[in-house]
């Protein structure tokens, strides 16, 4: 809603406070050598493996592998989003957060806070109408019927909009610039030279709020079965339906974090899953998911699993979220499709078989590229060979639309093995040259037969991938990538013994594109220091992995030693550099029908530099 923090007072912010102090006031510390330790916020433990680096300016902790720099302190442990975080940390040191573009920032913030405000009072008003009107036993009855407990009902802030054509306006404005204000929030409906009168009239009121806990809306359900059934906010400067979701600030305060979100249909959908524990649902509000919608979700979480209901609409909602899923499907996301059977929806199949068999099926949920060739291979018949080239027709152009990695190398490969068809063709048709087809002919049996290991030590690390941060911290193993990165990331300095970045592009992984982007970055601006890389990786599908990487105990606080350790490091991933390219040309020659002498000579010397690389290792 607002305008851009500039980088510059993010990094003069992070110079200017210190971490131990943000952290000491929310967690006892105790000093333990250079650093500080404490009793970890994120998860329970009885010995303090929470620690606070003083010189490095970041936070770790040993248990649960939870870290970041003051700013991701702020938004972990307060549940704040990156402004609201840099505003807090702002106020602690006395500075004011500029905005770019502030002037036009200001105008829409001058007309914004009286709306929030506004609507926040309606909620308070709609909440108070359940507990008082004399009207609402009938609403508290609907509410109890549908299995809700006022405890639930309060979490979600329900209310009640009485009968009548003027109770909210009479409440809550009593002058003209009040019901203008009223009006703007979305709240009235204007009748021509006649004035306003309530939009919510005997309602069950559901606020939407926002990602911060302001409120921006609602939606009112009706107790009995008038039309419309639902009836919600139209759009107003604070509220744009195209982005926002019911429910996704609800469940980012009932987890500190998200390892999957489900994305139902209906308000009601939310609440019931919710009340039965499953609090980690968000529906969109009456419209399709959009581009907008799924950016935001994949900000609090990396795993979505679409829920919609078991009839026509909801296949084809399923449909078009698989094609706007796509696009968004960057490495380490991962998106599922739970199909509910006809004339079921999540409220009423988690009140017919309860938690614990519905989050079965949540992790039974098909996995979207499943879904992708499911969906578009029926009716088709595969056998022929029409119907394999009418179904790479209906395939590709939703495949090129997700973004350049694994996952689309992976959808890739899956086509050519479905259609049947070899390398060539299918590089040709999507215009990519890797290997992708699975029928390679034999290995050409006049040498060797036995094929290398077919992965570099590098790649045969899975990326760091998606989801779960789990309660206990996941060891990572030390690899030459994740020494390099590690070093780099504690002793910022050592960038200027590395090599060109471009000298490491050959190395297909995460991973390696982290490293290459760190070495740009501290080639740009040489002086970033490590609470600045921690930051740059906020808000990002890199920051569970980098964050692993704080760590690397053994290597803090000495210097000479990470240095030894990144020279070490640089010296083997360029060895699996080498050692790739080989694999690659082992695997083009291999795939070769015939060879010829001079290929065959070839052949022979890539398979013993293999064999010679495979000793070295082991
Ligand atoms: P559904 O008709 O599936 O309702 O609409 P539901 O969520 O199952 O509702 P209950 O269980 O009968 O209470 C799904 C969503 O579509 C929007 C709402 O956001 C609703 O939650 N909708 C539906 C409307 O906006 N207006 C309507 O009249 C109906
Ligand atoms: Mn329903």
């Amino acid at each position: 809603m607002s305008g851009k923090i500039p980088q510059s007072f993010i990094d003069e912010l992070l110079n200017r406070v210190d971490i131990v102090e943000v952290v000491d006031a929310r967690v006892e510390l105790k000093r333990a050598g250079r650093n500080h330790k404490g009793l970890c916020p994120f998860h329970k433990e009885k010995t303090p493996s929470f620690s606070v680096n003083a010189d490095k300016q970041f936070y770790y902790c040993f248990g649960c592998g939870a870290g970041g720099n003051a700013i991701g302190f702020l938004m972990e442990h307060d549940r704040l989003d990156f402004p609201a975080a840099v505003e807090q940390l702002a106020r602690s040191a006395g500075l004011e957060v500029p905005r770019e573009d502030a002037g036009r920032d200001q105008q829409r913030r001058e007309r914004s806070e009286p709306i929030y405000t506004v609507l926040q009072q309606c909620s308070q008003w709609y909440q108070q109408q359940l507990r008082s009107h004399s009207q609402a036993q009938r609403a508290v009855r609907y509410l109890k019927g549908r299995g809700l407990t006022g405890q639930i009902a309060k979490q979600f802030g329900i209310g009640y909009a009485p009968p009548g054509w003027d109770k909210l306006l009479k409440a809550q404005a009593q002058t003209e610039a009040q019901k203008k204000l009223l009006y703007d929030a979305g709240m009235l409906v204007e009748r021509d030279d006649k004035g306003f009168y309530d939009r919510f009239r005997d309602r069950i009121m559901f606020p939407i709020r926002d990602i911060r806990g302001r409120f921006i809306a609602f939606g009112g359900r009706v107790l009995g079965e008038d039309t419309p059934k639902y009836l919600n906010s139209p759009e107003t400067p604070v509220f744009s339906k195209g982005r926002e979701l019911y429910g996704l600030y609800e469940a980012r305060q009932a987890n500190r974090h998200l390892a999957r979100l489900v994305i139902v249909e209906g308000y009601m959908d939310v609440v019931a899953l919710a009340q039965h524990g499953i609090n980690y649902a968000a529906a969109t509000l009456g419209t399709a998911i959009g581009k907008a919608h799924l950016e935001r979700v994949f900000r609090h979480t990396a795993w979505v699993v679409f829920c919609f209901d078991g009839d026509k609409a909801g296949r084809s909602a399923a449909r078009r979220a698989l094609e706007t899923t796509m696009a968004l499907m960057n490495d380490g996301r991962q998106a599922s499709f739970l199909f509910l059977d006809e004339g079921e929806d999540p409220d009423s199949l988690v009140r017919k078989i309860g938690r614990e068999a519905f989050e079965h099926q949540l992790d039974a949920s098909q996995p979207i590229a499943d879904f992708l060739f499911e969906s578009l291979s029926a009716g088709i018949d595969l056998g022929r060979t029409d119907g394999r080239s009418r179904f790479s027709n209906l395939c590709l152009p939703l495949i090129r639309q997700a973004p350049d990695g694994v996952f689309k190398e992976l959808l890739m490969q899956e086509l050519a093995r479905l259609t049947g068809l070899d390398r060539q063709t299918m590089a040709g048709i999507a215009s990519r040259k890797e290997p992708m087809a699975t029928e390679s002919p034999a290995p050409v049996t006049a040498v060797e037969p036995t094929p290398p290991a077919t992965h570099a030590a590098d790649r045969s690390q899975p990326d760091p991938g998606p989801v779960l941060r789990p309660a206990q911290r996941q060891l990572v193993e030390k690899t030459p990538l994740r020494a390099a990165l590690a070093t780099l990331l504690l002793y910022p300095g050592l960038a200027s013994i590395a090599p060109e970045p471009d000298e490491l592009r050959g190395l297909d992984s995460t991973e390696a594109r982290l490293l290459v982007e760190m070495l740009e970055l501290l080639r740009r601006e040489p002086d970033t220091r490590t609470h600045t890389l921690v930051g740059s990786w906020l808000n990002t599908d890199k920051h569970d992995f980098a964050t692993q990487l704080l760590g690397f105990e053994d290597l803090l606080d000495d210097e000479n030693k990470a240095r030894e350790e990144f020279t070490g490091a640089l010296k083997r991933i360029r060895r699996d550099i080498e050692r790739q390219a080989l694999e690659q040309e082992w695997l083009d020659l291999s795939r070769l029908r015939s060879m010829s002498a001079e290929q065959k000579l070839r052949y022979k010397e890539v398979l013993a530099a293999l064999q010679a690389s495979n000793n070295r290792y082991t």
